[in-house]
């Protein structure tokens, strides 16, 4: 029987509960033993029937050293930093997946994944360690997803995708076989990614641009600036 501790009581973590409940239910060995938040004033409390147990210090007991940890927060910048701090303290990393999740046999996945229900991970596609896929989620044949990338509700990858580490990709957004999208850049939701986009930036709209082409410049010169970026972006 596996334990697990989810870090983070937020929505996200408690959503994570609900996902690890249902394993439960369905028949995995696991137990959860609550969250751990840094939040004081949730220290004690209980939170969607689960205790609050405290926060990292919890782990002070060298019996507890054996309670695995999902991290679960919504923000793949924070995600990372608890991933760091857990792994600082000696801590293992536990997944958490749904019943209702889809995995090929012939898919791949690191430590510490998400899956809500209705996910899907096709085969020959890989999800580095920490990456979550939300409700109906999914990743298509031989696409590869970096560590710490969440795919929010309905987010969808064709097969080929590439979708570097730490990205945040909108819900209900899809990516086109084949492409790019750099590590640590926002995927606007309903977004249509056809071309590649870069690391670092926010990209919206249908076909998806980068959002901070049109805010790093004056408002007067902004029309001009879309024109250059449609002729520079790449492949287009
Ligand atoms: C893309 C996103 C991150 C931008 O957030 P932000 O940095 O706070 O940007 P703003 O809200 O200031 O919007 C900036 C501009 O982009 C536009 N914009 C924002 N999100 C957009 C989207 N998804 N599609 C199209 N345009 C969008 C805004 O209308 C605004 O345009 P303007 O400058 O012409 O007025 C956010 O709007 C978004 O789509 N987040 C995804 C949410 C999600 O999937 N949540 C799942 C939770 S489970």
């Amino acid at each position: 029987m596996r334990r697990i501790a989810i870090v983070g009581a937020g929505g996200h973590g408690r959503e994570v509960a609900d996902v690890l409940r249902h394993a439960a239910r369905a028949g995995e060995a696991l137990s959860i033993e609550g969250f751990i938040d840094e939040n004081e004033s949730l220290h004690g409390r209980e939170i969607e029937g689960l205790p609050a147990l405290g926060g990292w210090e919890w782990f002070d007991r060298p019996a507890r050293r054996e309670v695995q940890v999902v991290c679960a927060v919504g923000a793949p910048n924070i995600c990372r930093k608890l991933v760091l701090r857990a792994r600082a303290l000696g801590l293992s990393f536990g997944d958490a997946i749904s019943p209702l999740a889809c995995v090929s046999p012939g898919a791949k996945l690191g430590a510490g994944i998400t899956l809500f229900p209705h996910a899907v991970v096709g085969v020959g596609a890989r999800l580095g360690n920490h990456c979550i896929l939300n409700l109906g989620a999914s990743v298509s044949h031989d696409s590869v997803v970096g560590d710490f990338t969440i795919l929010n509700p309905g987010a969808r990858l064709a097969g080929n995708v590439m979708v570097g580490e730490g990205c945040n990709i909108g819900m209900q957004s899809s990516v086109i076989q084949g492409r790019t999208v750099g590590a640590w850049t926002t995927i606007g939701a309903g977004a249509a990614v056809v071309r590649d986009i870069p690391p670092g930036v926010t990209a919206v709209g249908v076909p998806a641009r980068p959002l901070a082409v049109r805010r790093t410049l004056g408002a007067g010169a902004q029309s001009a600036v879309r024109a250059i970026t449609q002729a520079v972006t790449p492949n287009s």
